[in-house]
């Protein structure tokens, strides 16, 4: 196995779209950051430095971090911010996994422009469980502002209102040529007639989930976060930020050009998105040059409505395992938690012009009516091996507070979030099941819940409120796909189980980052086993301090 050494400035960096140039943060000056390619074992150093004006750590998405929770990045959480003018080595093993991951800021809305892909191919030596592509592509979906994504963010929590949505979805940071000042730098992915090709599709948007197609082309999904999966065949992905789908595509259609194309599945009723759509080029080598001054577009995909539930549902229920798998059968935590938006009052005496939610209110978010409130002056799993009190709590609840319809026509006065630190406590090797619930206490909505340092089995999903002895029938005990990011459906539940095998503090959270902002999270704490392989490693000694 190799190590890897990189070297990550973060800096200001003039980016031009839209027509426009902004000072964006970025990696090393480009947008998106670089794509760092590794072996299935192997390790990677990554020095970041920070010379930018804004805190900063970064993440590794869906990396299992197995004994290195302080290479996790996000800030707070296991480690505090990387301060302007300071820097950290990120330094962690490839354990297991294969297929496509990514890493991004974990600070604020910067990973809005900071990201970029993390590509594990087999173990030096083994090949891919499927046909060997000829070609791959890393196709990054994101979303891009015309203002700057912390002035945007900041601004939202000012008044309590929900922030501005993106100018302009983006493919490896282009818009595409449906949108102004774009088409000369749409991107273009070549392919030679016959050819099988492996894309690499990564949600990196920061608050949409998407639908993607190529026009004419199937599309056989062999792997999702870093797992392969029995290999289905769709025209359509839906991907909620955080996941990776990694597909394989034969280019059997006339030569031709063909759109790329992403754009928004909004599940939630009445919120504002951006409904424009990206695109990128699939084009045939052996494709007639179009002819001087021809204004004739590539093929164009016909996209799912913007509200096409079906369909997003029919293709996050298609994932299975390869083979059987072993899912744990005996629980040691049997958890549900709620996961939802809602409102709280403004404080009191504030005025109605601070107060611009609806009906003078203010958005929120939580599981279980808990809105997740990070400490600012420790990180949390500095907190857990100092044994520092009042920080946070292990009271965790395993269940609401309240029962109620939660999926049904909910008052908005039945619960008023409370704001908490509380984790909930594992010990090293104890099996876990959460029935994540969507609830409708603002607005119903898709949730794309991401668990760090663990992938987990998604045994069932299902509308409407779990019913445990109506749903356990449904439990796919056998084969089911193993994830870092769960799509709870819109208006329904999710069950996942793992195994707590990986000491440390895990963030759980919904990977929109408005909500994460208005607390749609809470945090596993797993205490070390008895092994010393069982044991969380000792800090490195340039752990940014807080
Ligand atoms: Cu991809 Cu907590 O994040």
């Amino acid at each position: 196995a190799k190590v890897h050494y990189h070297d990550f400035v973060v800096q200001a960096t003039p980016v031009k779209r839209l027509c426009k140039t902004q000072n964006a943060i970025t990696v090393n000056g480009m947008f998106p950051g670089p794509t760092l390619e590794v072996n299935n074992g192997d390790t990677l150093v990554v020095n970041v430095v920070n010379r930018a004006k804004y805190n900063v750590t970064i993440h590794w998405h869906g990396v299992r971090q197995i004994r290195t929770g302080w290479a996790d990045g996000p800030e707070f959480v296991t480690q505090c911010p990387i301060r302007p003018g300071g820097s950290y080595t990120y330094r962690f093993t490839i354990q297991g996994q294969e297929g496509t991951l990514w890493w991004h800021a974990h600070s604020s809305w910067l990973r809005a422009t900071v990201y970029g892909a993390l590509i594990i191919h087999p173990r030096a030596g083994d090949s891919y469980p499927f046909q060997q592509p000829k070609r791959e592509t890393a196709l990054l979906l994101g979303e891009w502002w015309n203002a700057d994504p912390i002035a945007v963010v900041r601004q939202a929590t000012r008044t309590g209102a929900a922030p501005n949505v993106s100018d302009a979805y983006t493919i490896n940071g282009q818009p595409g040529d449906l949108y102004n000042c774009s088409s000369k730098d749409t991107l273009v992915v070549p392919v030679d007639s016959g050819e099988t090709n492996l894309l690499r599709v990564v949600n990196s948007a920061l608050n949409q989930q998407l639908f993607f197609k190529i026009a004419n082309h199937k599309l056989t999904v062999v792997g999702a976060d870093a797992s392969y999966v029995k290999p289905f065949t769709t025209t359509v992905l839906m991907l909620g930020p955080g996941q990776t789908t990694d597909v394989l595509i034969t280019a059997n259609q006339a030569p031709a050009r063909y759109y790329i194309a992403a754009r928004a599945y909004a599940s939630a009723q009445g919120a504002p998105f951006d409904n424009t759509t990206t695109t990128a080029i699939l084009e045939y080598k052996s494709a007639p040059c179009p002819a001087k001054g021809s204004t004739i577009k590539p093929v164009m995909p016909t996209m799912p409505a913007f509200n096409d539930t079906a369909t997003a549902t029919a293709f996050t229920s298609s994932f299975r395992s390869p083979r059987k798998v072993q899912v744990p059968t005996k629980i040691d935590h049997n958890l549900f938690f709620t996961a939802g938006l809602g409102l709280k009052n403004c404080p009191p005496g504030a005025s109605n012009s601070t107060c611009q939610g609806p009906n003078g209110t203010r958005f929120t978010a939580s599981m279980n009516n808990i809105s997740f409130v990070l400490p600012s002056s420790y990180s949390l799993l500095q907190v857990h091996q100092q044994r520092i009190q009042g920080v946070f709590t292990t009271d965790f609840p395993a269940n609401p507070p309240v029962t109620f319809d939660y999926t049904g026509n909910v008052s908005r006065s039945l619960w008023q979030p409370v704001p908490g630190t509380k984790l909930y406590k594992l010990r090293y090797g104890e099996t876990v099941q959460v029935v994540l619930q969507g609830t409708n206490i603002f607005t119903s909505e898709n949730h794309p819940i991401h668990l760090h340092g663990y992938d987990f089995y998604i045994i069932a999903e299902g509308f409407g409120n779990f019913n445990p002895s109506r749903d356990t029938s449904k439990f796919n005990l056998v084969d089911p796909p193993l994830r870092n990011t769960a799509s709870l459906p819109v208006g329904g539940w999710t069950v996942i189980r793992f195994v707590a095998d990986n000491p440390g503090v895990w963030l759980l959270h919904c990977h929109l980052d408005v909500h994460i902002g208005w607390g749609l999270a809470t945090a596993f704490l797993v205490e070390n086993g008895i092994g010393e392989l069982e044991t969380l490693e000792a800090a490195p000694a340039d752990l940014p301090a807080c």
